[in-house]
């Protein structure tokens, strides 16, 4: 069982930093960090455990929120197809967005973040499909990642924390639930 990370809440500023580069993906102790973030992940998924140590459940965690400004994010969460489980599970380093579609889409209930502790309703519109290209932690090569839906929501809002953005910047102060043209909400 992997030590416990501490959570940067959204009133540290380094939160808000741009998150350097990381020069070598395959240095082991990067690859240490990434997977003990990835195992941080799903033992919040675990009820039990969650409770016991008193962390919220969470499906994605960028390396600022646990106190090293490098590019590096996971993702990790379990979905059902046609009552089929499948693994979501990317652990990404240096990862850039190099396609992404016009049509939006938002979650209905709006996002969350382990950083951010306050509510902040309202809609976070992202790109419905993108592409994303990094050096995958697990494969220990670049590849190119198509997501769409609920998944390419989590990765743009892993992406964000790597330059210092948080879900509610994008929510609109005037109207936090107005709805935008070519956007679909899920
Ligand atoms: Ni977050």
């Amino acid at each position: 069982m992997s030590k416990q990370l501490k959570i940067v809440k959204d009133k540290v500023p380094s939160l808000r930093e741009r998150c350097k580069e990381v020069t070598n993906p395959n240095d082991p102790a990067i690859l240490d960090l990434i997977n003990q973030m990835h195992d941080y992940l799903v033992l919040s998924q675990d009820e039990e455990y969650a409770k016991k140590h008193n962390i919220r459940e969470g499906v994605g965690l960028a390396a600022p929120q646990i106190g090293h400004n490098l590019r590096m994010l996971v993702v990790y969460y379990k979905d059902y197809i046609n009552d089929q489980e499948v693994e979501v599970d990317h652990r990404l380093i240096n990862p850039k967005i190099v396609s992404e579609s016009v049509k939006k889409i938002a979650l209905s209930g709006g996002e969350g973040c382990l950083s951010v502790d306050d509510a902040h309703p309202g809609y976070v519109y992202r790109s419905n499909k993108i592409i994303v290209k990094a050096f995958d932690a697990k494969q220990l090569k670049e590849v190119f990642i198509t997501a769409r839906g609920y998944e390419a929501i989590v990765l743009q809002h892993e992406l964000d924390h790597l330059d210092g953005i948080l879900f509610y910047d994008h929510i609109s102060k005037k109207d936090p639930f107005e709805r935008i043209e070519n956007s679909e909400l899920i």
